[in-house]
């Protein structure tokens, strides 16, 4: 054996020069990355992922969905008040105990305190890793299912990504969705698989740790069941593609959605359930190289997403299972807050009251006996954008 192999690789014979093996074609030379952040991607993806105690803080809302945000505490959707908002998330003293990495909106990138500090100084002091959204949003897919969307951006992502390294930004988002609904459509899956394949390619060739996020959509009254089928071979097909793009596992990080009956099923799943369907899911799936799973919220009230952090953190998993929520870490902060300076501190302690709470629940010691009755309100909205 060890005879035939060397004389079918004789010093010099290339992939293309090798002849065909009998009834198959011959290959073309594959192409090779060139790996040169290989070491950095996987000490920011191990950063962020670090065991212990710490997630991930999403506050990437593009300009619509923020105003959405803001004009539910009746404050008007401008930059400066975007800023604002922002800035009271950044500066929360104490945030860089429980986050380790921020996703912002490109907008929030550039920006700074109202004291001049820029955003970028502020998490480094806090030793928060500056992540940013890449997608350039959903829309509506020709030829798939009504309702199906795709996601739009690899134009020109290459250039955006590097200027976004040279700001600051060590990772990356991009967030698919797959519509069980709607579809789910076997050419939807595909391109949404195949998309975050080539986003986070680019994104490690230009040194941002990408968050791959097919996220499967709460809506709809399938049972948790039907979820679980869609979410394997959403991430059979993602990892596929993954894997033809030559993308590092060690250099990327999953932000999945938990595998849930559908937001209006009748027959409801407790923690212990989500926890064992959604790690049953992810083990058959995703390779143990790939250093953190950073589920998003979807919907789920604050109260739920600790919950099923905290069970799906029982027992030792191959992965970091932690946090990257948005609504579920922000939802009581904004109401707290309501525009008004005089509420920037008790905003802040919401924020780090939740963030402090998933914290424990990514090391499975979370309490819930001492939440406000405000942790329990839902925040599922049928067909929601990001
Ligand atoms: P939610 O936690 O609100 O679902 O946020 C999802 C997301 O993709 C944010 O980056």
């Amino acid at each position: 054996m060890a005879a035939a192999l060397k004389s079918s690789f004789a010093a010099g014979t290339t992939l293309a020069a090798r002849p065909a093996r009998a009834g198959r074609a011959s290959r073309a030379p594959v192409a090779v990355r060139a790996g040169k952040y290989d070491e950095e991607l996987i000490q920011t993806a191990q950063h962020i992922a670090s065991p212990g105690i710490r997630g991930i803080l999403a506050m990437d809302e593009s300009n619509g969905t923020c105003g959405k945000r803001l004009d539910s505490i009746g404050v008007e959707n401008t930059e400066d008040n975007r800023r604002a908002y922002r800035e009271l998330l950044l500066t929360t003293p104490g945030l860089g105990e429980y986050i380790s990495g921020a996703i912002l909106f490109e907008e929030t990138l550039y920006q700074s305190t109202k004291d001049g500090r820029s955003f970028m100084d502020v998490m480094a002091e806090a030793g928060i890793k500056p992540g940013v959204k890449v997608d350039k949003g959903l829309v509506p897919m020709a030829g798939a299912c009504a309702g199906e969307t795709w996601c739009q951006g690899l134009d020109g992502l290459a250039g955006r990504c590097a200027e976004y390294y040279k700001q600051g930004a060590r990772f990356a988002k991009w967030r698919s969705t797959v519509n069980i609904t709607a579809g789910p459509s076997m050419i939807a899956m595909r391109d949404c698989a195949y998309g975050l394949a080539r986003y986070a390619a680019i994104c490690q060739d230009n040194g941002l740790v990408p968050i791959v996020e097919p996220e499967v959509l709460l809506d709809g009254e399938h049972d948790i069941d039907t979820t679980m089928e869609v979410a394997k071979d959403i991430w059979a097909e993602t990892f596929k593609y993954l894997a033809d793009n030559k993308v590092n596992f060690e250099g990327i990080l999953l932000k999945p959605s938990m595998v849930t009956p559908g937001a209006e099923c009748p027959n409801r799943a407790d923690p212990e359930t989500v926890a064992a369907y959604t790690l049953k899911m992810l083990k058959s799936r995703v390779p143990p190289a790939v250093p953190g799973i950073m589920f998003l919220s979807g919907g789920q009230s604050e109260l739920e997403a600790s919950l099923n952090l905290n069970a799906m953190n029982q027992s030792p998993n191959p992965w970091h299972v932690s946090f990257s929520y948005a609504r579920a870490l922000q939802n009581t902060v904004l109401k707290t807050w309501q525009g008004e300076e005089a509420n920037v501190k008790a905003a802040q302690e919401a924020l780090l009251v939740r963030a402090a709470a998933n914290s424990a629940a990514q090391l499975g010691k979370y309490d819930p006996t001492k939440e406000a009755e405000s942790a329990k309100a839902g925040m599922f909205e049928k067909g929601y954008v990001y």
